[in-house]
């Protein structure tokens, strides 16, 4: 038999898929702040929406999502020309890479940052350039973005891991003097302090990605969308499969948004629990950058004060083996001393607080 790899695309031969934080098969024993999933059930109102729309399974779902796109437009006051909707927000950046890069128009990204970017231009046989920060205050590095030479920027913000969020003057900067698209990657953008929407009606050249798999809790139904002008809209639709979102998606979706006084609600308490845990680790000394997400990016002192990668993965493995899930990022040297850890409910994280403080006695006695 001939092997498979015989007949592999040359864009996949040295090709390295994406690596997802662990997903437990048993995660009701284990506290999962791995992922940024929000710790709150999605609004009740998703569970009827879903269970009416199973009558209508047989059908295809509208190929487009149009209720579901209307439903975001009128959110956020655009029109529907400027909206789409993706199999999660993956998807919408799938669609963005698709469209915009190839053999030889080149993507970019912000590194370290999201890394699932690499893997889809790797896919589609496009070369992607890393812009480096200068430290680990992960400061946006403006001038090398301009600078870069892609005809397509991935910009996550508020960043991921680190959680910073970056100042509207800078991003309207690089908007201005990019010469090529740029993708904001918003997935975190409901726990920050701001956000580019309003630079929609002035930049032709952006994107703006989201999901409601963080702020409304539904990580598990897969859907995202793109906000961004009408000609941009219609491009990344050509790009589009047909029918990606599935029915239950849709009518889920668009019952979650409906339901904004929960969505406020699990918001506030998740920056209330982000606010109080800052502050021990504060209290502690830990470094940590502040946050314009549903996580904290945070550096762990051993006994003597200091941090390394050594002390970062001794807390990491200290609170796996106590079934806490956290994430630690060991390939960068910018952050291979920290722990991102996602917010959870005021239980969890207590439990967590208080796993950290059998930590530190442990340290201490070694
Ligand atoms: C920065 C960033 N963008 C996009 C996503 C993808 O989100 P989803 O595909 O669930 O919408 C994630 C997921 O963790 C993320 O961290």
């Amino acid at each position: 038999m001939n092997s498979p790899e015989k007949y592999l695309a040359s864009n996949l031969q040295s090709h390295h898929p994406y690596k997802p934080g662990i997903q437990p098969k048993f995660s009701a024993q284990v506290l999962k702040l791995n992922t940024n999933e929000n710790p709150y059930p999605p609004s009740e109102s998703v569970s009827g929406a879903i269970l009416e729309e199973v009558q209508n399974l047989r059908l295809y779902p509208n190929p487009a999502s149009e209720d579901l796109r209307r439903c975001i437009a009128d959110l956020y006051g655009f029109s529907e020309q400027q909206v789409i909707i993706g199999n999660g927000s993956d998807d919408i950046l799938n669609l963005c890479m698709r469209s915009f890069s190839d053999q030889k128009l080149k993507a970019g990204m912000l590194d370290p940052s999201y890394s699932l970017y690499e893997v889809l231009s790797s896919i589609q046989g496009s070369e992607i350039e890393r812009i480096v920060f200068k430290s680990d205050d992960f400061e946006l590095p403006v001038a090398p973005i301009i600078e870069c030479g892609a005809n397509i920027f991935f910009l996550t913000n508020p960043h991921a891991p680190s959680g910073r969020e970056y100042a509207r003057e800078d991003i309207e900067t690089i908007l201005e003097n990019f010469n090529g698209i740029v993708v904001i990657d918003e997935a975190y953008v409901d726990f920050a302090r701001q956000n580019s929407l309003a630079l929609l009606g002035k930049f032709e050249n952006l994107i703006i990605s989201r999901t409601l798999s963080k702020s409304y809790s539904l990580a598990g139904l897969r859907v995202g969308y793109a906000l961004s002008s009408a000609g941009i809209i219609s491009i990344l639709d050509q790009a589009r499969e047909v029918y990606n979102v599935d029915r239950l998606a849709q009518a889920g979706a668009i019952a979650a948004i409906k339901d904004q006084e929960y969505f406020t609600f699990t918001k506030s308490e998740i920056l209330k629990q982000r606010d109080l845990l800052l502050a021990n680790f504060n209290e502690w000394g830990w470094k940590t950058i502040p946050s314009g997400a549903n996580f904290l990016f945070t550096q762990p002192l051993n006994r003597d004060f200091q941090s390394d990668p050594k002390v970062a993965r001794d807390l990491y493995e200290f609170l796996s083996k106590n079934e806490i899930l956290v994430r630690y990022f060991p390939l960068n040297s910018l952050t291979s001393s920290y722990l991102r850890i996602s917010i959870g409910k005021p239980t969890e994280m207590s439990i967590l607080v208080e796993r950290v403080k059998q930590w530190q006695v442990q340290e201490k006695q070694k």
